[in-house]
């Protein structure tokens, strides 16, 4: 009766291995982050993330409406600012004909039906690229989710589907979801990035929107170990995610992904909230130059890694290879 058990009869060809596959991925289960900058007909690809653009509005437009036709249902949307708008108070981040205000109602306008997800932070707006407002060289919390509240409400104005807070300041989604409703937008809704941790896998991303923390005049933080979490912690996600849902966040993110797979599952496990998770620029890049080097097979990884991540507790993964593994699913 040796071996009594052979899990390889479960294996033996891909029809078996269909019908028994646990997890299964399609276009919607994609947001795709997009870059937006000022001008008309602008689209330029960032050194560090191949096949990844800065686009101007019109040509943003054009993209959604392909991502959308491929299936992708959502986009999150960051801009890279002038940099004569910036200052300590982020205040053009509440413009309402900021370039993020014109780009949701562009956005919505042209491709009602994509979810639009503007982020929540200060740092595009900040002289010292840091996500809220500083202080006695540290970022003060409540002035700074009070300027969160403003910016998203203007979003909710321009017509953004949800807000994403990527900022982890200390209970900006209790103030975020009371500055909506009192607006009278009890339908916009809330991603929070809950557990996002103080990561160098967000290189990339800070290049394409010149948003690094910065030497500066003042005293200011080097990095955002005051506010993003310390990558050695795994219970702290759980409380993180725990209070953005007593908040009133309807959708939870972790960030980064594919190092981060034990406490996506920690948290999908404490929350009853859909979790996201956020594959970010860095993973992007390093998949990428390994490609491009021939080291790695870059269509394999890509499905892999983004199998991965949803086995592992996503309901929903933004990532930059959103197009890409679209276009493969749809063949
Ligand atoms: C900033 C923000 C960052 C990312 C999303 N929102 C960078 C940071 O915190 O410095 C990173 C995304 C990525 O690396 O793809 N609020």
């Amino acid at each position: 009766m040796f071996p009594l058990h052979r899990g390889r009869r479960l294996r033996v060809n891909e029809s078996i291995r269909s019908l028994v596959r646990e997890t299964s991925l399609s276009p919607a289960d994609f947001m795709f982050p997009m870059f937006i900058a000022e001008g008309e007909n602008v689209k330029v690809e960032i050194p560090s993330m191949p096949g990844i653009y800065r686009r101007s509005i019109d040509l943003t437009i054009e993209e959604v409406k392909e991502l959308f036709a491929l299936g992708i249902r959502a986009v999150n949307i960051y801009v890279k600012a002038n940099d004569d708008l910036k200052d300590n108070t982020g205040k053009e981040a509440w413009n309402p004909n900021g370039l993020m205000q014109r780009a949701i109602k562009a956005i919505k306008t042209a491709c009602p039906e994509m979810i639009v997800m503007p982020d929540v932070a200060l740092d595009p707006y900040s002289i010292y690229g840091h996500d809220g407002i500083i202080e006695n060289g540290d970022i003060e919390n409540d002035k700074t989710t009070e300027a969160l509240v403003r910016m998203a409400v203007s979003h909710a104005q321009a017509g953004a589907d949800f807000v994403a807070p990527s900022d982890m300041m200390d209970g900006r989604v209790l103030r975020l979801r009371e500055g909506l409703d009192q607006a009278g937008f009890h339908n916009v809704g809330i991603m929070s990035y809950s557990a996002k941790y103080a990561s160098a896998f967000y290189g990339p991303f800070r290049d394409a929107l010149d948003s690094a923390p910065k030497e500066a005049e003042i005293e200011v933080p080097k990095d955002k170990k005051t506010y993003q979490m310390d990558y050695a912690n795994r219970i702290e996600a759980v409380k993180e995610a725990l209070m953005d849902v007593e908040e009133g966040a309807d959708m939870v993110m972790v960030k980064p992904g594919i190092a981060y797979l034990d406490i996506v599952r920690e948290v999908k496990n404490a929350v009853n909230v859909p979790v996201t998770v956020f594959h970010v620029s860095g993973e992007y890049a390093m998949i990428k130059a390994a490609s491009e080097r021939g080291w790695l097979d870059h269509d394999k990884i890509m499905m892999e890694q983004l199998m991965c991540i949803k086995r592992a507790g996503a309901s929903l993964i933004s990532t930059y290879f959103a197009k890409e593994a679209a276009i493969l699913l749809n063949k």
